[in-house]
């Protein structure tokens, strides 16, 4: 039920905003899970429970979140660190990989989330796979003018790439930083690390959504008996 996966993303991302300690610079993550992590934060902070926390949006709708919570922004230019980075998943296998760009902003947050100290991710219970690729495509941000040579290049790696289309628009995603995205669906990906790494060796793609290694600790929310809880 979508009221039961709500309340478990809301629980985890109020469990997350606890991690945040005065002083830090705090990697802000994408999507509905990590913008209920930037409410409750933003809600500590006016309670005045912590402070000079400044965050870095991993995208605009982190960024306006953020505003609308009363968190100080800062940018990577200006910090030597960032302490702790709090973001959702689309898929999270046994060993901590991740695919993400479900909202297509999957390129700056493998620079931020990969920058952080330590990198918490935020899901509920339904992104857990024993394999990635299983439940979602892999998606991969292209520059628009490669967009025909990159997906050809994405089937010789055997996949099965799809523009992602836009839903009020007719045509296709743009991202934060102009670009497109291909969702390229793989029947098996025996090797995440390896994967990851050919696809971003294709001249024109800018980062796909294969996360490796990048994962500290992964919070699962879930609603059991009506009561949410996080482990
Ligand atoms: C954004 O591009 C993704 O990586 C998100 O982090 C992901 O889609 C998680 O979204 P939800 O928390 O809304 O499921």
């Amino acid at each position: 039920a979508p009221e039961l996966v709500k309340q478990a993303k809301q629980a985890v991302g109020k469990q997350a905003a606890q991690w945040v300690e005065s002083g830090m610079v705090v990697g802000l993550g994408t999507g509905s899970t990590a913008a209920f992590m930037i409410q409750f934060l933003g809600e500590r902070l006016q309670r005045g429970e912590l402070q000079q926390v400044r965050g870095i949006p991993t995208s605009f709708q982190a960024m306006v979140l953020a505003r609308q919570a009363g968190i100080p922004l800062t940018t990577l230019d200006e910090v030597s660190e960032i302490d702790l980075a709090i973001d959702g998943a689309d898929e999270v296998d046994p060993q901590k990989n991740l695919i993400k760009g479900g909202g297509a902003a999957h390129t700056r947050e493998k620079i931020v989330d990969g920058l952080a100290k330590e990198f918490i991710v935020v899901v509920d219970g339904s992104k857990l796979v024993a394999h990635l690729g299983s439940t979602f495509p892999v998606p991969v941000e292209v520059l628009p003018l490669a967009i025909v040579p990159v997906m050809r290049a994405l089937e010789q790696l055997g996949g099965e790439p799809e523009i992602r289309m836009a839903v009020k628009k007719d045509g296709p995603v743009i991202t934060d930083q102009g670009n497109m995205v291909v969702d390229v669906k793989f029947a098996e990906i025996p090797d995440p690390a390896s994967l990851e790494m050919h696809i971003n060796n294709i001249p024109g793609v800018l980062e796909n959504g294969l996360f490796v290694g990048l994962a500290g600790r992964v919070l699962v929310g879930e609603v059991t008996d009506g009561q949410p809880q996080v482990r």
